[in-house]
């Protein structure tokens, strides 16, 4: 069969179940596939196009025979492997913050900054699953009209930190149903009922760095280094689909018309915005789907340049596992694998 070696390292998890789904659907082309985890999801069977596959543990020699490694496990398994992977002639993209504001690394959303691609050394970062979807946004209107400034609070599911959290809503929902003690061992707090403002950990500066990572690759995918943008992340009990509540303040005043008219032409993205009959975007809406749903489009009444509106996107694909294989179409077309020797060397 035609196609890259692939190995998709956290293929158990909650990305990377989507992922294989999505590998399906688009028709990816592999000539081999290897699904790999930690030793306790090693000999566990996996059905991907009707073929089960047997995961594996992850080792360093694996990549030697690999062309393309997804990496969606944890911060420190891709630490550790990224640059393994890398050294070892594989093209790393990678879903974790290890790498994202390493100068070195490309961040990529192939709708906004595909070209980026072109300078890749071995790694591709893929964006936080909340910074995707305002990206896709922003950039397009940013064509038109310059942006001065931006603040996205968020509503983020419990998906965006695994499958231990969906699990953990879904037993605090039957806790609270049935008056029992709640537990909570993923959260700090009671994510059932509930909402908090307070995802990843908190820095000097009072935000979090969930936050922060929304304001850094924001800039950095814009090729915007001093954009100011300002966010709150909260997180919601949702299963899937983030959502975000965005103001813009642009050079010039901006009609929502004129927002209206150019989001509803750019690929990616879905204009759902007629409040008059309830239409609006949710996340239960965004669930399963691949556009970023935008709505609720209209003039912020705190500055004559300003935009205030509402989205939502399903975080475990466009936020995460539909990013990563569309990065990998874009490599696949401008043919920038590393073994095919366009690339620079990766320095550890
Ligand atoms: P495992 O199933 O063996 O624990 P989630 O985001 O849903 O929590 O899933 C995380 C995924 O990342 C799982 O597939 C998990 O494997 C995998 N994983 C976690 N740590 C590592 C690691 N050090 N090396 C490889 N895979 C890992």
């Amino acid at each position: 069969m035609e196609g890259p070696r692939v190995a998709v390292i956290g293929a158990t998890g909650a990305v990377g179940e989507v992922f294989l789904r999505i590998v399906e659907e688009r028709s990816f082309p592999f000539s081999q596939l290897r699904l790999c985890a930690t030793e306790r999801s090693a000999g566990k069977m996996l059905t991907v196009r009707g073929k089960e596959y047997t995961v594996e543990t992850t080792t360093p020699e694996l990549f030697d025979n690999v062309d393309i490694a997804f990496i969606s496990a944890t911060t420190e398994a891709s630490k550790h492997y990224g640059p393994i992977a890398a050294e070892r002639g594989a093209l790393v993209i990678d879903d974790s913050s290890a790498f994202r504001m390493n100068p070195q690394v490309p961040l990529v959303v192939p709708e906004v900054n595909g070209d980026d691609l072109e300078h890749h050394r071995g790694i591709v970062a893929i964006p936080n699953c909340s910074t995707t979807p305002l990206v896709m946004v922003l950039k397009p209107l940013s064509e038109t009209n310059p942006i001065r400034r931006v603040i996205a609070d968020t509503y983020q599911s419990v998906s965006g930190t695994g499958s231990a959290a969906v699990a953990e809503l879904r037993e605090q929902v039957g806790q609270v149903l049935n008056n029992e003690p709640i537990r909570s061992s993923v959260y700090p707090n009671q994510i059932a009922f509930n909402v908090f403002p307070h995802i990843d950990s908190f820095q000097e500066n009072g935000y979090t760095k969930e936050e922060m990572k929304m304001v850094q690759e924001t800039r950095k995918i814009l090729h915007l280094p001093e954009l100011p943008v300002s966010a709150t992340c909260v997180r919601v009990p949702v299963n899937i689909s983030h959502s975000e509540a965005v103001h813009i303040e642009f050079e010039r005043p901006i009609e929502p018309a004129t927002v209206r008219e150019i989001l509803s032409k750019c690929p990616g993205v879905k204009v759902l915005d007629d409040p008059a009959t309830d239409v609006y975007p949710m996340p239960i809406k965004a669930e399963g789907t691949d556009d970023v749903l935008v709505g609720r489009i209209r003039k912020d009444l705190s500055h004559p340049n300003g935009i205030a509106l509402w989205l939502s996107c399903d975080n475990l694909r466009k936020g995460a596992a539909l990013n990563a294989i569309q990065i990998a179409e874009e490599v696949l077309r401008r043919k920038l694998l590393p073994r095919q020797g366009k690339v620079m060397a990766w320095q550890s």
